[in-house]
């Protein structure tokens, strides 16, 4: 065994990742991915007829991985503030260099603010237990998690996207195709994608996902199929409130004074996330020197060297 596999064994995970997921649906991951950012379109087009541009919105990707859906979805809407979360720091660190990456490819002349000036902060967090306050998004997205809960934690996780969620806020939940969705694939290995190295994933293809987001006070929206993928939007019910006060260029993306604090995450003035707050989780938010890090120098892969971070870095 390698020398910096004894020492960093876990970092191999989140470094082989996507090459995995790649190789064993295909080529068809990055595709059927994509399927999360059609309700997306779909918000984002009704906020800004009711005076919200992406710029005033905010969107949190939990179980994000290595941000690979993330940079999709900032192609997209570069200035939609956001925040990127995973369970695992080292899936996060690879997080960080991806959107620093993505950021170098498609912004490179733009300062969005946040962690590496990529308009977005970073959260270790538990979809289960999030370390966020009540309203204090207005999308939560979730891509390939769900089939590798418990039924009982997928529960727990739907109705801590809704705690999360401001009114009228979006969930979209992206994963394998369940029982029903494509009956003549039923049983193939190319339905199944991957999928089924977990162990809930049984349970999952059978799990009502349309009820259980509306006993936590959802209400259903629309359903996208994609190869051996679906993604599924929900609403909290309410109307999305006007637009916060617009802060002078720069104030609101530049977050300095609340960065070792872990405070504001460029919200304006809705909650602010915190560190050790409701699931414990620790945040990276942006500063003005470069980047939410933590004075160490990236490799030339990204951070992982720097992590895990001390508590409140
Ligand atoms: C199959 S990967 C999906 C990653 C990414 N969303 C994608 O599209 O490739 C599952 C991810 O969920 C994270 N994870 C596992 N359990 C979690 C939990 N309870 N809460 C948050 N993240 C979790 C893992 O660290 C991993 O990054």
């Amino acid at each position: 065994m390698a020398p910096n596999m004894r020492t960093r064994p876990r970092n191999l995970s989140a470094r082989v990742y996507d090459y995995t997921a790649e190789a064993l649906s295909l080529g068809r991951t990055d595709a059927m991915r994509r399927t999360g950012l059609l309700p997306i379109a779909d918000f984002m087009r009704e906020a800004e007829a009711q005076g919200r541009p992406a710029s005033s919105l905010r969107l949190l990707e939990l179980a994000a991985g290595t941000g690979r859906f993330h940079t999709f979805i900032k192609d997209a809407y570069p200035d939609l503030p956001s925040v990127v979360s995973d369970l695992s720091p080292f899936y996060l660190a690879r997080a960080r260099s991806n959107l620093r990456y993505w950021r170098s490819l498609r912004q490179p002349s733009r300062q969005l603010g946040g962690v590496d000036d990529t308009g977005t902060e970073f959260l270790q967090t538990a979809a289960e237990a999030i370390a966020a306050p009540d309203e204090s998004f207005d999308i939560v997205v979730c891509v390939y998690l769900f089939h590798e809960l418990p039924e009982p934690v997928r529960r727990a996780a739907v109705s801590e996207f809704f705690r999360v969620l401001r009114p009228g806020g979006l969930a979209v939940l992206t994963d394998s195709v369940q029982l029903g969705d494509r009956r003549a694939w039923e049983n193939t290995a190319g339905s199944r994608a991957g999928f089924n190295d977990s162990p809930h994933y049984q349970n999952y293809v059978g799990c009502d996902l349309g009820a259980m987001f509306q006993a936590a006070g959802f209400e259903c929206g629309t359903k996208y199929v994609c190869s051996a993928t679906k993604t599924l939007s929900f609403r909290k019910p309410g109307a999305l409130a006007a637009a916060p006060t617009a802060a002078p260029p720069g104030q609101r993306q530049r977050p300095s004074a609340n960065r070792r604090a872990g405070g504001a995450l460029g919200g304006g003035s809705g909650p602010r996330l915190a560190v050790g707050g409701c699931g414990g989780g620790y945040l990276v938010a942006g500063g003005g020197n470069g980047g939410g890090g933590n004075g160490g120098s990236p490799g030339a892969d990204g951070l992982e060297s720097d992590w895990p971070l001390p508590l409140g870095f």
